[in-house]
């Protein structure tokens, strides 16, 4: 199963994802989540992808294409994978259509989030993340057994820097401008399935599996 999550800032792709992964046994691919790391080991990519994500701008395009291209050819890619935040733009939907076309594969569904914006503003804001093992929890909608500390590890959690409202805000607008058009473009080759993003993480998980005839 070969999946595209898309969706705005807290849409809840990473969350989805991650039940997809424990499920199918697919990799989560999440070019956030790369650069993050990248960030946090100081590597020249970090270096360069640091000051756009801290101001909730788009790392270029020929970066990210480059991480997914070489990530997809891993083995554990085989049986699947789900793409989370990628792609963003039409260049780099061009750019993945290419290189599956050279592994003789194909995306098989793009799940299209739908949640209004005052709910983005509030899962974001509220989000905590724990550097260590990746886990997110929210505040008070999926808060940690003991608060501000990680219920896996025990590490103390942290505010992304780009979940501050103002940043939100520009991660929004990124996302109507260079992200939605997405939506046309895989409508055209019919693969978009819209999902309502609000509700329980369970019952939207259900109506995931149901988009991709998985129920
Ligand atoms: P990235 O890390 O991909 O962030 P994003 O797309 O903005 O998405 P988020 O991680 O904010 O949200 P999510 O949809 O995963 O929601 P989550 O499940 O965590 O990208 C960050 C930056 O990296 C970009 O701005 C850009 O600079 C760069 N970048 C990354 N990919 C790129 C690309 N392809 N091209 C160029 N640049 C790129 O949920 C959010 C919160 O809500 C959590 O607290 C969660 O617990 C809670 N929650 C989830 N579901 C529910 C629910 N149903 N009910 C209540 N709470 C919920």
């Amino acid at each position: 199963m070969n999946l595209i999550l898309l969706g705005p800032p807290g849409a809840g792709k990473g969350t989805q994802s991650k039940k997809l992964l424990a499920e199918y046994q697919i990799p989560q691919i999440s070019t956030g989540d790369i650069l993050r790391e990248a960030i946090r080991t100081g590597t020249a990519l970090g270096k360069k992808a640091k000051p756009l994500m801290d101001a909730g701008m788009l790392v270029p395009d020929e970066l990210v294409v480059e991480i997914v291209k070489e990530r997809l050819q891993a083995s554990d890619c085989a049986q699947g994978f789900i793409l989370d935040g990628f792609p963003r733009t039409l260049p780099q939907a061009d750019a993945l259509e290419q290189a599956l076309g050279r592994l003789g594969k194909e995306v098989d569904a793009v799940i299209s989030f739908e949640v209004p914006v005052e709910t983005l503003v509030e899962r974001t804001s509220g989000r905590r993340s724990c550097p260590k093992d990746g886990a997110v929890f929210h505040v008070s909608q999926n808060s940690p057994r003991q608060a501000g500390y990680c219920d896996k590890c025990g590490g103390a959690l942290v505010q992304r820097e780009d979940d501050r409202e103002d940043k939100v805000k520009a991660r929004l607008l990124a996302y109507r401008t260079q992200t939605e058009p997405l939506k046309a473009y895989y409508t055209q080759r019919g693969l978009l399935r819209t999902v309502n993003g609000v509700g329980s993480v369970d019952g939207i998980y259900t109506e995931i599996q149901r988009a991709v005839g998985r129920a």
